[in-house]
């Protein structure tokens, strides 16, 4: 038992002294901006024209993006123009991993067929990020888009 203590003690530790040097840092690494899923629906506009966010709507040029967080990357059925990087990947789509891909993702995912230059800007990428969560718990949108 203490072992274990040491060894989730020791990183955290690690976390908490870094904070106090380089606050700057600890706050990049634990802080994500509060997205805005009404601003977030236009900064998805770009992606719309590849990605449907209807469950019912298929795959467009790109994979569908209905619930897409909690996903493995890459491994949708019935789309079937992933890449080699994104077929063999084996990560999981968090809001987390989203937002670093978004922020290059060609620089980020070398090989991607993803023709996009993704987000560069943290507040518009977590606005999308708002906007993907927000159209994931619908159950349908029969009621138009959000
Ligand atoms: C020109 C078409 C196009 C545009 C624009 C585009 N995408 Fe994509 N997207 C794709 C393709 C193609 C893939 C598959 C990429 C691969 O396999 O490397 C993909 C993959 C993805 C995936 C991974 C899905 C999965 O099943 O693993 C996510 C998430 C995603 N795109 C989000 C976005 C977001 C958010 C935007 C807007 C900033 C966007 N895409 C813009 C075509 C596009």
């Amino acid at each position: 038992m203490k072992r274990i203590l040491a060894v989730l003690v020791g990183p955290l530790l690690a976390l908490v002294c870094a904070s106090g040097h380089a606050q700057q840092d600890a706050a990049t690494l634990t802080e994500q901006p509060e997205g805005d899923a009404q601003r977030g629906r236009l900064v998805f506009g770009p992606c719309r024209s590849c990605h449907f966010t209807d469950a019912r709507a298929g795959h467009g040029n790109g994979p569908n993006l209905y619930r897409i967080f909690g996903k493995v990357a890459g491994k949708q059925a019935g789309f079937d123009y992933y890449s080699e990087p994104l077929r063999a990947a084996q990560f999981v789509w968090t809001p987390r991993v989203l937002d670093a891909w978004l922020a290059a993702p060609m620089q980020v995912l070398p090989g991607t067929t993803m023709m996009s230059p993704g987000v560069p800007d943290a507040a518009q990428r977590a606005d999308l990020i708002a906007y993907l969560q927000l159209v994931s718990v619908r159950e349908t949108d029969d009621a138009g888009e959000p």
